[in-house]
């Protein structure tokens, strides 16, 4: 009876988290796939400085100011589009485009591409001296590389302006910086990125599967189970 009690309060709090989202916490980065300061043993290194870094010290810094990234960026040149006659706004190569260090995909890129190893960083950590961990020995296993961008979910393109939205049964984007007008599936300039649907920051602890954001829920993706619905109506 109290059990029964007890789980029905549980059940409550469950469903009363599921109808609102909510940006996942930093800290949950911390035991999951993304977390190398466990996976390196870097006792002396904090969570975040496999991706930032605080500082980047000596008269020229290498690598992105942006965001403070700190894993050496990839340099391939062409992932490829996805293109369909259909798209309203075709997708740009993430590699030739102009502004490459500040699109948020590249960043996943330099791990998920493969071609540079996980642990591959600009700035030595802090205390490195003291206890310096490997660089440049593991790369990505082939299962989980993205490389084609030609067969993958679209990318780097403006998100349809209203009118266009509408006219192909998408959810009409609240902001240039995210399809909710909240921040919880945001747009990068108005495109979207890898990081419109995943979150790097949003591990098991935060109850995300595959750092997948967590969509604001609505009646269609309830009755579907399924999340693409949240944006494609
Ligand atoms: C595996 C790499 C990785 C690790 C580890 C990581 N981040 Fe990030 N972080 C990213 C990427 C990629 C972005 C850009 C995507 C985005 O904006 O969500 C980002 C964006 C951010 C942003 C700006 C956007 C936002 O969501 O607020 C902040 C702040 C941030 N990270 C803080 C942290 C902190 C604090 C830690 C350590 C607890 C951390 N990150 C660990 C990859 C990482
Ligand atoms: C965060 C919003 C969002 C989510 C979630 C999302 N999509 Fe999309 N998707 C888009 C946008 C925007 C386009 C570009 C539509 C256009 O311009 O025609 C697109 C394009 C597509 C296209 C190509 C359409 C064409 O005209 O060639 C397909 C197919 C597709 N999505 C399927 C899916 C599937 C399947 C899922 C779930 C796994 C999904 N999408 C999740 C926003 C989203
Ligand atoms: C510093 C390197 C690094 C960066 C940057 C990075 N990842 Fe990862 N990611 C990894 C590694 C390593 C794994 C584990 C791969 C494995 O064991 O199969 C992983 C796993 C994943 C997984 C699968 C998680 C699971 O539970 O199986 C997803 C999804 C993912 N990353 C998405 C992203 C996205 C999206 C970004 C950018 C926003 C990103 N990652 C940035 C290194 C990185
Ligand atoms: C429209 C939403 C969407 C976008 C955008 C998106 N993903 Fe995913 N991602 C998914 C879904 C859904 C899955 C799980 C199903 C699957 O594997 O297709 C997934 C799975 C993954 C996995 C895990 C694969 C595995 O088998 O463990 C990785 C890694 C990943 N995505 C990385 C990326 C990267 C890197 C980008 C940008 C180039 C990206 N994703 C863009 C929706 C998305």
């Amino acid at each position: 009876m109290k059990y029964a009690r007890i789980l029905g309060l549980v059940l409550v709090v469950l469903t009363a988290s599921l109808s609102f989202a909510a940006r996942a916490p930093k800290s949950a980065v911390f035991n999951s796939a993304h977390d190398f300061k466990t996976q390196y043993n870097g006792a002396s290194y904090t969570l975040c400085n496999f991706c930032h870094v605080a500082h980047k010290f000596g008269s020229a810094p290498t690598g992105p100011s942006y965001l403070l990234w700190n894993h050496t960026l990839s340099s391939v040149a062409n992932y490829g589009v996805y293109t369909s006659d259909s798209m309203v706004n075709q997708p740009v190569d993430l590699g030739t485009s102009s502004n490459a260090n500040l699109i948020t995909s590249n960043l996943c890129l330099s791990c998920h591409d493969g071609t540079v190893a996980i642990n591959s960083w600009y700035e030595a950590q802090s205390n490195a001296s003291y206890q310096p961990i490997a660089q440049g020995t593991d790369f990505m296993p082939s299962d989980t590389t993205v490389r084609d961008l030609t067969k993958q979910h679209p990318i780097n393109f403006v998100y349809p302006d209203a009118t266009s939205a509408a006219n192909i049964g998408m959810r009409v984007a609240g902001s240039t910086s995210s399809i909710d007008g909240a921040g919880n599936v945001p747009l990068f300039n108005g495109t979207m990125q890898c990081d419109t649907c995943h979150d790097p920051h949003a591990g098991p602890s935060s109850g995300a599967h595959l750092f997948f954001r967590t969509f604001p829920s609505t009646p269609e993706q309830t009755t579907t189970g399924s999340f693409c619905v949240y944006c494609h109506l």
